[in-house]
């Protein structure tokens, strides 16, 4: 398979923002417990906003940024675990607000926090055989509608967002990505309104042992595939749901603080939305010109997991 390569990206955020503090006033939590536990300082919460509004939104920007005109996109594909609606999927609605092409693909995947990572290898593969030059991929969450905000081990963890990539096939690169899936529905769910049961449930310490474990073998798997090591690549973005993850991840590389791009503190986990919502940011900072090397890694509910090489 050729590489995906990712040519404009753009991201949106509720207006409303929500600090440590006003977590503080909700729930029996501090500043200082999240902060040194997580990294998050703040998010933001949907207020009146729907999800797909964010994800039209992002893609509005995205498309904007890189110049490219509707009738060139070839499919659209959400990762979204918190779709406003269990059908038309979010991509369908972005289709219709947007104005996209009729004869091409528009769905939504749900592997939670992989979700993007998933879409994107997804959208990759099926722009081996459009005809259009282009493919839209978002993440885009609304976790906060999901969070149980009485219970302090989880509301204060999640933001909500949005996230979304232009992406094309560069035949002159191959693609390097890894991915899979470890079930435990135990750990992590959340069975939703359909089940009697809204909202996310999670043993912490189970995810955060996944997590290092998974991320970091699925980096380690990419550098193999691809014949790089880490000081060949300019970037490493994981997941962004913990900060001592993240740091877990870095300390298996011995890898210099820089390398690993965090924005966690601004916006907490914001799922699918967190890694299309760091590139944006990254790119808004210059750090992705043309020849960057970039390793994406996620994992989320499922479990689920993936990694993928990225050439600017
Ligand atoms: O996309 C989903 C991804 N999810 C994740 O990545 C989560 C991965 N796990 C984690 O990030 C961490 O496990 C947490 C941040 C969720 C929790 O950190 P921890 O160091 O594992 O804390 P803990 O669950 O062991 O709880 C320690 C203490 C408990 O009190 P006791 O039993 O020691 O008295 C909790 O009740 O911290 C308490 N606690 C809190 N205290 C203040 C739990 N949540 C809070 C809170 N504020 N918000």
């Amino acid at each position: 398979m050729d590489a995906v390569q990712i040519i404009a990206t753009g991201k949106a955020l509720p207006k409303k923002l929500v600090t440590n503090d006003d977590m503080s006033k909700i729930v029996d939590t501090s500043d200082e417990w999240i902060s040194t536990r997580t990294g998050i300082r703040q998010r933001h919460f949907c207020d009146g906003e729907k999800n797909w509004e964010l994800a039209c939104q992002a893609a509005k920007h995205a498309l904007e940024k890189g110049g490219i005109e509707k009738e060139q996109i070839g499919a659209v594909i959400v990762g979204t675990a918190t779709p406003d609606y269990i059908m038309p999927s979010m991509a369908c609605i972005i289709q219709e607000e947007l104005g996209l092409p009729e004869d091409i693909p528009a769905f939504d995947i749900n592997a939670a926090c992989s979700g993007f990572i998933y879409a994107l290898r997804v959208a990759g593969s099926l722009l081996q055989e459009e005809a259009r030059p282009y493919a839209l991929v978002l993440g885009s969450e609304q976790l906060s509608t999901r969070t149980d905000m009485t219970d302090r081990s989880t509301c204060v963890l999640f933001g909500d967002g949005a996230g979304a990539v232009i992406i094309k096939r560069n035949t002159e690169k191959k693609f390097y990505g890894v991915w899979g899936t470890v079930g435990n529905r135990a750990s992590l769910g959340c069975p939703g309104h359909v089940m009697g049961d809204p909202y996310i449930y999670m043993d912490g310490q189970t995810v955060f042992r996944f997590a290092t474990q998974y991320m970091s073998n699925a980096v380690k798997q990419v550098l193999e595939k691809a014949e790089l090591t880490l000081e060949d690549v300019d970037y490493v973005v994981c997941h962004q749901a913990n900060e001592r993850i993240i740091e877990y991840v870095r300390k298996q590389f011995k890898a210099p603080a820089e390398k690993f791009f965090k924005n966690i503190g601004k916006y907490g986990n914001t799922s699918a939305a967190s890694i299309p919502i760091a590139l944006t940011e990254m790119d808004e900072q210059g750090l992705l010109e043309p020849g960057k090397k970039v390793v994406i890694v996620g994992f989320g509910a499922g479990f689920t997991w993936g990694s993928m090489l990225l050439e600017f």
